[in-house]
C-alpha cells in the first residue's frame, strides 16, 4: 500500500483529482469506479472545474458507481441523484457512459446484471474508495464478506446517515463486492478527519479479518491511500 499522508482536505483532494487526470490523460476509455458519500464531494466539484475549463476530457470515459440504495429512482435519497447532482460530469454531458445499478429493479437480478456488466466492459483499472469509520468500503459492512456484486441490509447507523425513517429500516443497497473491488487494476482511497484513523489503521496492517472489511484490500498490489494529516494511521 502507497500511504500518501498530506496536510489537509484540500490537498486530498488536489491530489486526487490529479492522480485521476493523468490516468484518463495516459488512456480516455478507462472504466472507473465511483463513490458517493461526502469524501468525494469536493472531488468531483474539482474534477468539474477542471472538465468545465476543458483540462479534461470526460468523453470516453466509462464508469460504474460502487453502490445503489435499494429504492424507486426518483427517491431523493438515492445515488442516482447525487451523481446527477455532483457527479456525471455535468459541462461533458456524457451521462450515458456512467452505469449505477438500477435500484428499483429486483435485487436479486440487478446483482448479477451489474457483476455482468463490470465484466463485459472489461473490469475496472481505477477504483476510487471512501472509506466507514467502521472500516466498510463500498456497502461491505461488518461482519460478512462477500465477494461478488450483492445485495446488502444496512445497519441503523448508516440508515441514519441517509436519514432514512425508523419504519424503513433497516434498508438494502445493491453493492460491488470485496472481490470487485480488490479486481480493480488500481485502487485510490480517500479518507479525511480523525475519526478515519482507526479504519486506516486497519487497512494499513490487516490482517484479513471480515470485521474490518478494508482489509480485504490491504494486499492489493496497487492500493494507493491518499488522507490528510488528521486521518493518518501513523498520527497527526
Ligand atoms: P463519507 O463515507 O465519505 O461520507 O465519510 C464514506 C463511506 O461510507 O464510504
Amino acid at each position: 500500500m502507497e500511504l500518501r499522508v498530506l496536510p489537509g482536505p484540500a490537498d486530498v483532494t488536489r491530489a486526487g483529482a490529479d492522480l485521476i487526470a493523468d490516468a484518463v490523460r495516459h488512456r480516455p476509455d478507462l472504466v472507473i469506479a465511483w463513490p458517493t458519500g461526502r469524501t468525494p464531494v469536493p472531488l468531483y466539484e474539482e474534477l468539474e472545474t477542471r472538465v468545465a475549463r476543458g483540462d479534461l476530457d470526460f468523453s470516453r470515459l466509462r464508469g460504474f458507481n460502487l453502490d445503489e440504495l435499494v429504492a424507486p429512482n426518483d427517491d431523493p435519497r438515492n445515488f442516482r441523484t447525487f451523481m446527477a447532482q455532483y457527479a456525471w460530469w455535468r459541462a461533458g454531458r456524457a451521462a450515458g457512459r456512467f452505469e449505477i445499478p438500477d435500484g428499483a429493479a429486483d435485487p436479486e437480478r440487478e446483482q448479477a446484471r451489474y457483476e455482468a456488466a463490470i465484466a463485459a466492459a472489461g473490469g475496472l483499472d481505477l477504483c476510487l474508495l471512501g472509506i466507514g469509520t467502521d472500516g466498510h468500503v463500498a456497502y461491505n459492512m461488518p461482519g460478512k464478506a462477500e465477494l461478488a456484486v450483492h445485495v446488502t441490509a444496512l445497519p441503523d447507523s448508516v440508515a441514519e446517515e441517509l436519514k432514512e425513517p425508523v419504519e424503513r429500516r433497516p434498508i438494502r443497497a445493491v453493492t460491488m463486492g470485496l472481490g470487485t473491488l480488490r479486481a480493480a487494476r488500481r485502487v485510490v482511497l480517500f479518507a479525511t478527519g480523525a475519526s478515519k484513523v482507526e479504519a486506516l489503521r486497519h487497512l494499513a496492517s490487516g490482517p484479513e479479518d471480515d470485521r474490518w472489511p478494508c482489509t480485504y484490500l490491504t494486499k492489493h498490489p496497487e492500493l494507493v491511500v491518499l488522507c490528510d494529516r488528521a486521518a493518518s494511521p501513523d498520527g497527526p
